[in-house]
């Protein structure tokens, strides 16, 4: 795993996570651009709300360019509803955070009130909540905040904060907001880590396709169904996934960031862009080995009896990536007919990589099934399956999370 100090490791469960962030109208509004570049970078999916109170402390701009997403604003917005409506909203988050949580605010949230989208929202989901309260200190200590708190706290609400110290008021006492990192530890605490938690997985997967002219192609059999069950997995193992994929039939797997690609060389493209970013490689594809040298710009006429084609051979995406200074952790695949351990283990060696899994190619194309051997170092082996895709692939997850430990310096 790259380090990016301590703060990337305390909030690595937020990877993936859908965070909601409600904002109401406080001076501590301000601390949310940094909350939710903190939230961001640890690999959440953050959604701003903002109440009409909290636009005039800090602008819905910022907090769009920082999320990187519209904000919502209003419960009777027609363009808004015509997007993602209130209440696909409300089910969207896997956790919704108030920050800052006014005195107002939470008296509102008490009784039930849903005048506002914010409101309206927190009744409408079954997301877990947490509430990092911020005001002036009496309007803290004033008995009607303190019910109102202890009844959110009773109905399963989590609170963060507040902390004590100087106020914007000129006051000294409790009710100052917490700071971002604090806030988003208290978001990250919610989550169970999972193997990956905190990785950045790039996969490749499918077949690549070459034409030979607009209306044919060079390609093989690959389904796609090791990566895409490679991708899903990781994602619930906490990681981070992008995956480039050549051409399959499947549907993308839930929160992970696909790139479709047709050729070789698009996939070599788009995984020499992410490979900087990515703590693991894992390349499933069955790249085409070659492709025509000279694709025709028309539709190719069957008037001769033969017909001959050039092909050229393609970059080996993997051994590319393989061979740079800087990289991933690397893991091939090695689809074989015959002699599959011992071609998996010249291919370990001769493509430079850090994990291996052979497996039968006749067996496994387009199959939901796979049987593999895992092979590492000079003479690290497993066998995995046979048994479903999915099933091996969260093995195959178990000995990449393996093979990181081992690369550790300190491991
Ligand atoms: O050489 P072979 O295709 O058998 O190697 C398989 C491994 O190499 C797989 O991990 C596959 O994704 C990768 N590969 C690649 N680029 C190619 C051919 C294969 O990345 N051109």
């Amino acid at each position: 795993m790259k380090d990016d100090g301590n703060e990337s490791a305390t909030l690595a469960t937020l990877a993936n996570k859908r965070i909601l962030l409600g904002m109401t109208g406080g001076i501590a509004a301000y601390k949310c651009a940094e909350l939710t570049r903190l939230l961001s970078k640890a690999g959440a999916d953050v959604r701003v709300v903002m109440t009409p109170a909290a636009t005039e402390f800090i602008t819905p701009l910022t907090m769009q360019a920082l999320s990187g997403h519209r904000v919502h604003l209003d419960l009777l917005d027609v363009d808004a509803e015509a997007g993602m409506g209130h209440i696909e909203l409300a089910r969207w988050p896997d956790l919704i955070v108030v920050a800052p949580a006014s005195a107002d605010f939470l008296a509102r949230m008490v009784s039930g009130q849903a005048g506002d989208l914010l409101t309206t929202l927190l009744l409408a989901s079954q997301a877990p909540v947490m509430l990092a309260p911020a005001m002036n200190q009496a309007m803290w200590l004033h008995q009607a905040t303190q019910d109102n708190l202890s009844k959110l706290r009773d109905r399963g609400c989590h609170i963060a904060g507040p902390a004590e110290g100087s106020q914007a008021c000129g006051d000294t006492g409790p009710g100052r907001m917490l700071e971002p990192a604090e806030i988003a530890a208290a978001c990250a605490s919610l989550f169970v880590a999972g193997m990956l938690s905190g990785l950045r997985l790039t996969i490749t997967a499918g077949p690549t396709r070459e034409a030979i002219d607009p209306v044919r192609f060079i390609s093989n059999h690959s389904s796609g169904k090791m990566g895409y069950a490679l991708a899903a997995e990781a994602v619930q193992a906490g990681a981070r996934v992008t995956l480039i994929s050549g051409p399959v039939n499947l549907p993308v797997p839930d929160r992970v960031h696909c790139i479709n690609v047709t050729t070789a060389q698009e996939m070599l493209d788009a995984c020499l862009s992410s490979v900087d970013d990515s703590d693991v490689f894992v390349g499933v594809a069955a790249v085409a080995d070659y492709r025509v040298s000279d694709t025709r710009d028309h539709k190719i006429k069957k008037t001769a009896d033969t017909l001959q084609l050039t092909l050229v051979r393609n970059p080996d995406i993997i051994g590319t990536l393989a061979a740079r200074k800087q990289r991933p952790l690397m893991v091939g695949f090695a689809a074989e007919t015959q002699h599959i351990e011992q071609y998996g283990r010249d291919k370990l060696l001769r493509k430079n990589l850090d994990l291996l899994f052979a497996n039968d190619a006749t067996a496994t194309f387009n199959s939901d099934d796979i049987c593999a051997t895992a092979l590492w170092g000079d003479a690290g082996s497993q066998k995995l399956g046979p048994a479903n895709k999915n099933l091996v692939a969260r093995q195959m997850l178990t000995l990449i999370a393996a093979r990181i430990r081992a690369s550790q310096p300190d491991a």
